[in-house]
């Protein structure tokens, strides 16, 4: 009760601050979202992501040996499937000489200490944009998850150490760890985005892959906003399923989700801090509306302080860089 407490005493210096501080962000809690391209001497800028590259794998060598340098341990890999090798069966996505399974060699025989993590979905190499295979207007759930543990397979024989299933098929989870566990995968561990939102958030992401839904949206996989139980419901199935990590996208409209899957779990969260929100703050930076640098720690910190373990964010490298 004032005047006996008065809370302003823990914030009367930067010393008594540091010492009583809550959460702190750190570089191991990052993970670093990159995009790939084919193609040699490639490092071309995202137009609704500036400071934000896809790169060819020769690039993604020096980015990936430049990133460890800086303290960044984990990357997240995305792909660029060229328009001809896109059809509805995820043929290329399965392709052992793929992108993906290239670009998760390319940064294994750079850095080998590297955790390498992919994304497992169709969208990129959808001829639909879709992240499952498409009929009569419809997403098709079984055969969607079939080719997805086949896909997290051939991920996980080029070496990736995480697969990241992206699509919000139902059971995907248990179709890719009961195939990796058939094929003697037993360390390779699944990331899975369990509580994936139908958000607007991802615009820039998917001029980054070419990789917008060709009709309709992806309503009827990802989650609608408007729910909460269905958050908790989702992340607890996918642990029953197999998943080691599971995660909340995206990260600032969805921090309520984070905390309330992070009371009820005791597998690591983690969020995504999506295309969309890197772009806000890039742009009202431009502007001069905000300070750029102050409001990437705020933001991070939120997400950290909501309850996240690991963070996915396109501003790792800038973190990673004002931390020091
Ligand atoms: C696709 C996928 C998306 C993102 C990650 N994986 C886009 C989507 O679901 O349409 C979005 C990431 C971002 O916006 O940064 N499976």
């Amino acid at each position: 009760m004032y005047p006996l407490r008065r809370n302003r005493r823990l914030r009367t210096t930067e010393a008594v601050r540091s010492l009583v501080r809550e959460t702190i962000i750190t570089p191991s809690d990052f993970l670093m979202p990159i995009f790939v391209v084919e193609g040699k001497n490639i490092k071309e800028e995202i137009a609704s992501m500036p400071d934000c590259f896809r790169f060819s794998l020769d690039l993604l060598e020096k980015e990936v040996k430049e990133i460890w340098a800086l303290g960044i341990k984990s990357v997240l890999l995305f792909v660029k499937v060229p328009e001809n090798l896109k059809d509805n069966a995820g043929t290329e996505a399965i392709n052992p000489e793929g992108l993906m399974q290239r670009a998760v060699k390319t940064v294994k025989n750079t850095v080998p200490e590297m955790l390498v993590m992919t994304d497992v979905a169709l969208d990129p190499y959808s001829s639909f944009g879709h992240d499952g295979i498409v009929s009569e207007g419809k997403i098709l759930n079984d055969d969607t998850t079939a080719i997805l543990a086949e896909m997290a397979l051939s991920h996980a024989q080029a070496g990736a150490d995480f697969v990241a299933p992206s699509d919000m098929m139902d059971g995907r989870i248990f179709e890719i760890r009961t195939l990796l566990e058939d094929e003697g995968f037993y360390e390779t561990g699944i990331m899975s985005y369990s509580a994936k939102y139908a958000s607007a958030f991802y615009g820039p992401f998917r001029n980054a892959l070419g990789s917008a839904p060709g009709f309709g949206d992806k309503k009827t996989y990802q989650m609608d906003p408007s729910n909460r139980d269905e958050a908790v419901r989702e992340t607890l199935m996918d642990i029953d399923e197999g998943a080691d990590i599971v995660m909340v996208k995206p990260g600032l409209c969805y921090l309520d989700i984070v905390r309330d899957i992070k009371n009820v779990v005791n597998v690591p969260v983690a969020v995504y801090q999506v295309s969309g929100e890197y772009a806000m703050i890039k742009a009202a930076a431009e502007k001069g509306w905000l300070d750029h640098d102050a409001v990437v720690l705020e933001q991070l910190t939120a997400i950290k302080r909501a309850g996240a373990n690991i963070i996915a964010t396109y501003f790792a490298k800038d973190a990673v860089k004002l931390l020091s």
